[in-house]
């Protein structure tokens, strides 16, 4: 009876085991794209490249070759497409929830090895290197988590022709894209991990972060590990921390103070002897805008009078911006009285943008009553903005509610005065009479 319990009580602790490696281990089965170019094609400007459908799986120390075996790749995936790789993919980002439609992208490429020609890295390749090691199958995988929650880059080597390949060397960032407030520091995130079991582990690194805006692009930072040396860059007030990235391997970016002009994308890069991966993080530096109306304050608007008014909102970004006008009347009733005539984008010397709405207000024609609240609003961002401006308008032609009880009652009023007074007058009068006929007889 006891053995039976027994073995029921390991069945379970196995099953529970296998479903963690298989569930919860955080080790996801990626699906990628393994993109290269047509064989065939000796370079050229638009190489033709193809694309198949590709998976791995991706290996944990848990992961026994029997419970690989028990894996059922889909039938439409290639078997020669199929890798096991291990090592530094196990992230919650690249693992979605069951049946999720938002899956994390993934690209497979195959990787050459060879000596970098930037500068700050020369001294890495002069480094002995087996040229065996290099000459197995390399590839470099390039993985987005969800929720830009991740970017990671991978580079593994599959000695001779293995599927069981191991990442070499992995650069990752976990903040993809990056908003900062104006003015604030701002903390990069990129780290990298070498296999130390590769010969390549120890025998040094560089590290690069470039910047790159559309067709603009400079060097930021570069740090030459082999002989501990920075590289002079035009930059100032960006750095990274040389114990964090000899301890922990954080290549992280430090900007001191962010600026307008710090928006766009920056690339980390890690090169050890003929190696290199890199993950982009995007910067987007933000800024809501001040308001102000125009004139301050506004005049009285007399009905049939056009008053032009302007709404000035400056100092934001990035540019996109979405001005409009409101009116609230004395009902408390809030309306939209259009976008109003906006200008161009002007910039200031500080990168940030204004930009203005004219609206002209003319009484009979808005229905403005006998005026209210003229509210500028300006949707962006970094959050919505608004300013508020009174508006009064005078001599109103069409009387308001109050107007017209007002003088219902002052009608009431002079109605019954006029009553009073004509009684009294022909009630004297009567009596007089009454007198005259008395005095006559
Ligand atoms: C990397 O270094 C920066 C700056 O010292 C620090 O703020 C950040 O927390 C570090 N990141 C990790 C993952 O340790």
């Amino acid at each position: 009876m006891s053995e039976i319990s027994t073995i029921y009580k390991i069945s379970i602790i196995a099953f529970t085991l296998f479903c963690g490696v298989i569930s919860g281990s955080g080790c996801p089965v990626l699906e990628c794209w393994f993109v290269q170019e047509k064989p065939g094609h000796g370079g050229g400007f638009s190489v033709p490249m193809s694309q198949e459908k590709s998976l791995m799986f991706i290996r944990t120390e848990a992961y026994s070759e029997e419970t690989m075996s028990e894996l059922h790749p889909p039938a439409d995936i290639s078997p020669s497409r199929i890798y096991y790789p291990a090592g530094t993919f196990c992230s919650a980002a690249l693992n979605p929830a069951k049946g999720s439609v938002n899956k994390p992208k993934c690209e497979i490429n195959p990787f050459m090895p060879h000596a970098s020609m930037v500068r700050w890295t020369s001294a890495l390749t002069d480094s002995a290197q087996s040229p065996v090691y290099l000459q197995d199958d390399w590839f470099s995988v390039a993985a987005q988590g969800l929720d830009e929650q991740l970017t990671l880059s991978n580079i593994m080597r599959a000695p001779s022709a293995s599927k069981e390949p191991k990442v070499i060397l992995s650069v990752s960032s976990k903040t993809p894209v990056v908003r900062s407030r104006l003015g604030e520091p701002v903390l990069l995130d990129c780290g990298f991990w070498v296999d130390p079991s590769s010969p390549v582990h120890g025998s040094g690194f560089s590290v690069e972060w470039r910047y790159q805006f559309q067709v603009e692009g400079r060097l930021v930072l570069a740090y030459d590990g082999k002989n501990d040396r920075f590289a002079e860059t035009s930059e100032t007030g960006a750095d990274i921390d040389i114990t964090g990235l000899y301890e922990t391997g954080n290549a992280s970016l430090i900007l001191e103070e962010s600026r307008v002009r710090h928006s766009g994308t920056y690339i980390c890069t890690v090169y050890l002897p003929h190696l290199l991966a890199q993950v982009a993080v995007d910067l987007e530096i933000v800024k809501p805008p001040s308001l102000s109306i125009y004139p301050s304050p506004l005049p009285l608007l007399v009905p049939g009078q056009v008053l032009l008014i302007q709404c000035e909102a400056s100092g934001f970004a990035p540019h996109t911006l979405d001005l409009g006008w409101e009116f609230t009347g004395a009902d408390g009733k809030s309306r939209s009285l259009g976008q109003g005539g906006v200008t161009g984008h002007r910039q200031a010397s500080d990168g940030t943008f204004s930009q203005s709405s004219r609206l002209e207000l003319d009484s009979s024609k808005l229905g403005l009553g006998r005026g209210g609240d003229i509210t500028c609003v300006a949707k962006h961002d970094g959050g919505t903005r608004r300013a508020t401006a009174t508006l009064n308008v005078i001599g109103v032609s069409a009387p308001s509610i109050e107007d017209s009880m007002a003088m219902v009652a002052v009608a009431l009023v002079l109605y019954g005065m006029i009553k009073f007074l004509s009684w009294t007058f022909s009630s004297s009068d009567s009596s007089d009479s009454e007198l005259e006929d008395k005095k006559k007889t």
